[in-house]
């Protein structure tokens, strides 16, 4: 079956308001004869209402980085779904490896946020990978299914079909070391066999499950051209319009 692609913009911690504004009114323009394929833009809390206002009018699709899992109350530096969803937020990425490695996340907590994010209509783009030394103890598929079985426990069926799974190493994001698309590839299968043991077929099916690491211009097509990648996400070439719209429109 084929599933939209989505390709992804994870910007992390930058770009001022004005940056963010001109990157949206350069991409969308160029982004009206490419109609196949969902555009997903992810920055930073502060940035999310400027882009929201450039985006007006446009098909770019927005996301948050991260969110907590309460709607409100006495949680000092948090944002919650329902916060995010006030901003027209569609998506938040959850479990990346930047939050789980440098803020501490567990998997338990990025359960709860992801149930939250359903909750509150937002679609959790859910981030699972194995570490370097994980790879090399051969550990790469336990951990991923551990991350998978641990993440998306309770999520109900309805809110299965639009969720998004990434699988970014940990080893190749910011490093430059791309997985090979073989790699990429069969953690990608590894994913959808988890998905259609819990849900069944169908919704195994339409999930999408994209690749993310040192994704760039010059291997995009190559990922995309694999059965079964759906799309990307993409950190560092993202922050630059010209090398994001290149991977747009592979
Ligand atoms: P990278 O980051 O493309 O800079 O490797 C990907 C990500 O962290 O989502």
């Amino acid at each position: 079956m084929k599933r939209r692609a989505l390709i992804a913009a994870n910007w992390k911690m930058h770009k001022t308001s004005s940056e963010a504004k001109t990157f949206v009114a350069s991409l969308a323009p160029r982004l009206t004869q490419i109609k196949d394929r969902d555009v997903l833009l992810c920055p930073p809390f502060p940035l999310i209402f400027h882009v929201d206002e450039a985006r007006k009018d446009t098909n770019i699709l927005l996301g948050a980085q991260n969110m907590y899992f309460e709607e409100k109350g006495a949680f000092t530096g948090e944002v919650s779904p329902i916060m995010l969803r006030d901003l027209h937020c569609e998506f938040v990425i959850l479990g990346h490896s930047e939050r789980r490695w440098v803020f501490g996340e567990s998997d338990e907590s990025i359960n709860k946020k992801a149930l939250a994010a359903v909750n509150s209509n937002l679609i959790p783009v859910l981030c699972v990978g194995e570490k370097l030394e994980e790879r090399e103890k051969n550990q790469t598929e336990h951990v991923i299914l551990n991350q998978l079985d641990k993440g998306m426990s309770g999520i109900p069926e309805s809110a299965v079909s639009s969720l998004v799974v990434a699988y970014e190493p940990v080893w190749a994001i910011g490093t430059g070391k791309n997985a090979s698309t073989a790699d990429a590839k069969n953690a990608i299968v590894l994913i959808r066999e988890f998905v259609h043991s819990k849900f069944g077929n169908a919704l195994a099916e339409k999930i999408r499950i994209l690749y993310g690491g040192s994704v760039k211009p010059e291997n995009m097509k190559s990922y995309m051209d694999q059965e079964g990648i759906d799309g990307a996400l993409i950190g560092g070439a993202s922050l630059d319009v010209d090398s994001f719209f290149k991977m747009v429109s592979y």
